[in-house]
């Protein structure tokens, strides 16, 4: 499987924050926004990585994630010249997933739990079909979101309902078999001008093969879209680091657990951040 992260947009909510720096390259707490979705992708076992970046930011984003050997991984790199839509990034990717099963991550994605990196793992086996997940919000029509049927069968999805009639948002990650890019070039545009990935899940779904895997309270899904709910998930992330001494989103720790990376290079990586509270851990992981 490989793993595309998008990370286009301008991040107008969080203005004049982001005038400048892309959205998902600001720190959320103390590490870089798309660090996050990249673990997850990276806890899914991928390890070739694209990354869909505005034209503008493309180089920042390479300064920051190089070409991924240091994590034991590839990354590679596109432009998306205009937020024309989350599924536009299969069509943009088309040549990198070159017929492989996809996931596909929003770059200011974050979710975690202990049950959310069992679905991960399961997720990474997909052949076949689709797999979204999603998660009960007190705000569903912000988002995209999926109705059930009485018996829990995913019946509809609607993108950002005026009323909706579901709590069940669907979360920024989404599991394709290599149909996906096909489909997607399929679409038309929505009244925003997107390709909406929600179309994309629809039709999976009429097709029978969409599976939502609801993911439970015990997982925390943060938005980071308004001033404050990024200052919330940057304190979420601070917390669970003070109290349980673990890291969320630290890519050199999957990399070294996945066996990406040997313990020489981890070392090596942490003494190039050894004044940061960051490379502490990192050494700390060796001891
Ligand atoms: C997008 C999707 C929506 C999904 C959301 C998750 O919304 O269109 O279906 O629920 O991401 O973050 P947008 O980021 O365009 O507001």
């Amino acid at each position: 499987m490989k793993g595309i992260v998008l990370s286009g947009g301008r991040g107008t909510r969080l203005y004049p924050a982001t005038k400048a720096v892309s959205k998902q390259l600001i720190p959320l707490y103390d590490k870089p926004m798309v660090y996050y979705p990249i673990a997850s992708l990276m806890q899914m076992g991928i390890r070739d990585i694209l990354i869909v970046t505005t034209p503008e930011d493309e180089e920042r984003y390479r300064h920051l994630l190089r070409d991924g050997a240091q994590w034991g991984i590839h990354i590679s790199y596109c432009r998306q010249p205009k937020p024309e839509g989350i599924a536009q990034a299969l069509l943009l990717g088309r040549d990198f997933i070159n017929g492989a099963p996809i996931a596909l991550i929003l770059g200011d994605n974050f979710i975690y739990g202990e049950g959310f990196n069992q679905s991960l793992t399961r997720a990474s086996t997909l052949t076949s079909g689709a797999i979204n997940f999603a998660y009960r919000v007190s705000d569903p029509e912000r988002y995209g979101i999926i109705e059930f049927d009485p018996n829990g069968r995913p019946l509809r999805l609607v993108e950002k309902p005026k009323k909706p009639k579901s709590n069940w948002a669907l979360i920024g990650l989404y599991v394709y078999d290599k149909r996906a890019p096909d489909l997607a070039a399929e679409q038309k545009p929505s009244a925003r001008g997107e390709l909406e990935i929600t179309d994309l899940n629809q039709r999976y779904l009429d097709m029978g093969q969409l599976q939502v895997e609801k993911l439970g309270a015990g997982n925390a899904w943060l938005d980071t879209g308004t001033h404050d709910s990024w200052l919330e998930a940057c304190h979420y992330v601070q917390t669970i680091f003070h109290r349980q001494g673990q890291m969320i989103g630290c890519l050199e720790e999957v990399a070294y657990r996945n066996n990406f990376i040997t313990a020489e290079q981890l070392d090596r990586l942490a003494d190039e951040m050894k004044a940061s509270t960051y490379g502490q851990y990192l050494k700390a992981l060796l001891a």
